[in-house]
């Protein structure tokens, strides 16, 4: 296949051509990153499928939130990197940024900051969904369903040809997943839940809704709820992952905002995507104590164990993930508020940091530390038990959800997200009836 520039951009084409049938396809170009062959055209012209298993060199869309240079560790929200959001945004401006392009002035800052927190009450019908769950029950199990729930209660945001709809809907599910998490919580500790505060800030009035109980005045910590309004800036957005990739597809049919934001909370479940912090935590847990670090590493290294460093590698980032250097800036001010100057586990984890950076195996196939790395250290000195650490992801990256699914809709080119496949079973055949089989 060769790739023709004609000097422009998307003026480009590749030659595809396979036995007798050729295929001109356009190479499309975006404001950074790899330009993309348009494929679209390429069964109509060949009778071929592309075959692309976990979409490793596959664009599903065009998008103007999120923008990743793996390879250099960039991360821009809407053009601006990452470490400059964190360092001086907040995550409710972060949130404003992803949903509507720019930054808020002063005005528009507080209007959404009164949009979001009046919105923060759930319909009180929905309580008794929480305690239809076992107590037992993962958090995550309980994100699912509620959230899936909210679809039933709220008919006056699921018309998704609405733009006023989907805004309320948008409005809604940012206000209310706190509110949802720590109700999740709290059902899981036997404690009352408690309300929300609208006259806190995002952040703070969630931490109250988890740590305050009704005979106590809850008292926040600055320098902890400044840390975790970090760690939602950090887990806004990733472009297309998984679990955006599936609130897209969900969304594709026509499915309400609702439940295609339940079925990004069931994708970011998985070990390999949002449960990854749980991992890491997990794992320095085992480890345990800096000796056992060498026969962890051999054993990441070797194919039959069947054991990765959980918290290291990542599909896109080939080079250190930005996210992780702040999160390694916060977990330290976090243990150093706290007062915890000898973490074992963050002895581990640098340790295991420093021995892994200088290891061949690692070097060569450009495993680095990810967002995850750090991140189960800190949020458990925070006060979170791991089974609400991806509930923490699923309520930041909400708003990602969110501004993606809008951008879908809104999008001329958007159709059903419909893959095909290459078949590999039985050939057409007969039926056997029972008996002759
Ligand atoms: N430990 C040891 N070896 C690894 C690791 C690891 N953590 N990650 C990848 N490798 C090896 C893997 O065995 C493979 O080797 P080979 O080429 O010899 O077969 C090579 O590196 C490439 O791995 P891959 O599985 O093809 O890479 P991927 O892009 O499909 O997977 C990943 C990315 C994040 C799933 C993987 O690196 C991983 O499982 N990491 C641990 C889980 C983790 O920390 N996940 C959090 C991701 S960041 C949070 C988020 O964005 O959701």
């Amino acid at each position: 296949m060769n790739v023709h520039d004609k000097g422009h951009a998307d003026a480009a084409a590749a030659e595809l051509s396979l036995a007798d049938k050729k295929s001109t396809l356009p190479v499309r170009s975006g404001t950074l990153g790899p330009d993309v062959i348009d494929v679209g055209k390429l069964y109509r012209d060949t009778g071929c499928f592309t075959y692309d298993p976990g979409f490793t060199s596959t664009a599903n869309c065009s998008s103007r939130i999120t923008y990743i240079d793996g390879d250099a560790g960039i991360l821009l929200y809407r053009g601006y990197p990452i470490d400059q959001l964190a360092e001086h945004s907040s995550f409710l401006e972060v949130c404003y940024l992803l949903l509507h392009g720019e930054l808020p002035t002063h005005d528009q800052y507080a209007a959404f900051n009164t949009t979001i927190m009046r919105h923060t009450m759930l319909h009180e019908q929905m309580t008794r969904f929480f305690t239809g769950f076992r107590r037992d029950a993962h958090p995550m199990a309980v994100m699912v369903g509620t959230v899936g729930a909210l679809s039933s209660f709220y008919h006056d945001s699921t018309d998704i040809n609405d733009p006023a709809q989907r805004a309320m809907a948008s409005h809604r599910m940012l206000a209310k997943m706190p509110t949802i998490a720590s109700m999740a919580y709290k059902y899981s500790i036997g404690q009352p839940f408690i309300y929300p505060r609208n006259d806190l800030d995002y952040t703070t009035n969630f931490l109250q809704m988890c740590f305050a109980i009704p005979c106590e005045p809850y008292v926040a910590n600055p320098v902890l709820t400044r840390a975790l309004d970090r760690i939602f800036i950090l887990h806004a957005d990733h472009e297309q992952n998984a679990s955006t990739s599936t609130v897209r597809l969900a969304g594709s049919s026509g499915a309400n905002p609702f439940a295609c934001i339940a079925a990004g909370i069931a994708c970011l479940w998985g070990p390999a995507h949002g449960g990854a912090n749980e991992a890491a935590l997990n794992m320095l847990a085992e480890i345990g104590s800096v000796e056992r670090i060498p026969e962890f590493i051999a054993k990441a290294k070797d194919k039959n164990s069947g054991f990765r460093l959980m918290g290291f590698g990542h599909r896109v980032y080939k080079n250190y993930d930005p996210r992780a250097k702040v999160m390694q800036k916060t977990c330290h001010e976090v243990l150093d508020a706290l007062g915890i100057h000898n973490d074992p586990l963050l002895k581990v984890a640098i340790e295991l940091e420093r021995i892994a950076l200088q290891d061949e195996y690692f070097i060569e196939k450009k495993l680095y530390p990810n967002i995850d790395f750090y991140s189960g250290i800190t949020l458990r000195a925070l006060g979170f038990p791991v089974s609400m650490f991806t509930v923490l992801f699923a309520i930041a990256r909400t708003v990602g959800w969110i501004a993606q699914w809008k951008e879908m809709i809104e999008d001329p080119e958007q159709r059903i997200g419909r893959p095909r496949q290459l078949y590999m079973g039985a050939p057409e055949r007969n039926y056997v009836p029972i008996n002759e089989r």
